[in-house]
């Protein structure tokens, strides 16, 4: 199937996706930002530099990526793709201002720049959008089992809370990120996506190890061990890979239009008023 042909499934499927992210543009402050306690000194050494460079991380520009989604929206006739990706980038930014708001609130002070951060970017400079969609999924994939860790690593409620809180963004993120590959894999072959979706799961266990070795005390401190990070990185890998329909016969059953409409779980407008 041509990419024109499917541009107006692609059409529909990055409509939905707009619409779900300006659903969720502004998201009910339910945060407890008010909650007074202060992170013990033994809290702050686990989480300090870790929240310091995940801040950093979630607070990138996406110029490039952006000016790639905009080549893609004219080689496809997706006009909307573009501004549904700019709605996701806004949301990762506004994760970044919550981490800042929680750090300026504990005395933990930005940074600007970070090797790993550096290392990620410089990735995605090499990359073209599919690389760099797939560099990125690796650290939403990440991004699950860190925020949960976070998120029990002190006794602080506001820290939990608003860790929950990117958890139902990041999922969403999954899904965005899933109907994206499937769509610039669909030409492909089921052997050579096998392939690559082999390179990258190894790509995301290398990922894993870096991780730990940054980001360890904020895990050990919520009482996970590497394992278990590598287990539930896995297993949303997993669930991506699934989504993104490498096991083909319910894709092309399904369509990926229906798949991928952002219905599944409960819509932005939902949880708000939960
Ligand atoms: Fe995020
Ligand atoms: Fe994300």
């Amino acid at each position: 199937m041509s990419i024109k042909m499917r541009s107006n499934e692609s059409l529909v499927l990055s409509t939905a996706w707009r619409e779900h992210f300006e659903a969720n543009r502004n998201p009910t402050e339910d945060l407890p930002w008010d909650d007074p306690y202060r992170l013990t000194p033994s809290e702050r050494r686990a989480v300090e530099r870790s929240v310091q460079q995940f801040q950093l991380g979630e607070g990138a520009q996406g110029r490039r990526l952006l000016a790639r989604g905009q080549a893609y929206a004219r080689a496809t006739g997706d006009i909307v793709f573009p501004e549904a990706l700019t709605l996701f980038i806004r949301e990762e930014q506004r994760h970044s201002g919550q981490l800042l708001r929680f750090m300026l609130l504990q005395g933990i002070p930005a940074v600007g720049k970070h090797w790993v951060d550096s290392v990620f970017r410089w990735v995605r400079v090499l990359a073209g959008l599919e690389l760099e969609l797939r560099v990125l999924v690796t650290a939403e994939v990440i991004a699950v089992p860190y925020y949960r860790a976070l998120g029990r690593a002190t006794r602080s409620a506001l820290l939990r809370s608003l860790s929950d809180r990117i958890l139902e963004d990041e999922a969403w993120h999954l899904q965005f990120q899933a109907s994206m590959l499937s769509r610039l894999e669909a030409h492909r072959s089921r052997f050579l996506r096998r392939l690559i979706w082999q390179a990258h799961r190894w790509f995301l266990a290398g990922t894993c190890c870096v991780v730990w070795i940054e980001h360890r005390s904020v895990f050990t401190a919520a009482g996970r061990s590497f394992r278990g990070l590598l287990r539930d990185a896995l297993s949303e890998f997993a669930g991506l890979e699934r989504a993104a329909g490498l096991h083909g016969a319910e894709a092309r059953q399904i369509g990926l239009t229906k798949r991928f409409l952002p219905s599944g779980a409960a819509s932005p407008e939902r949880r708000a008023s939960q």
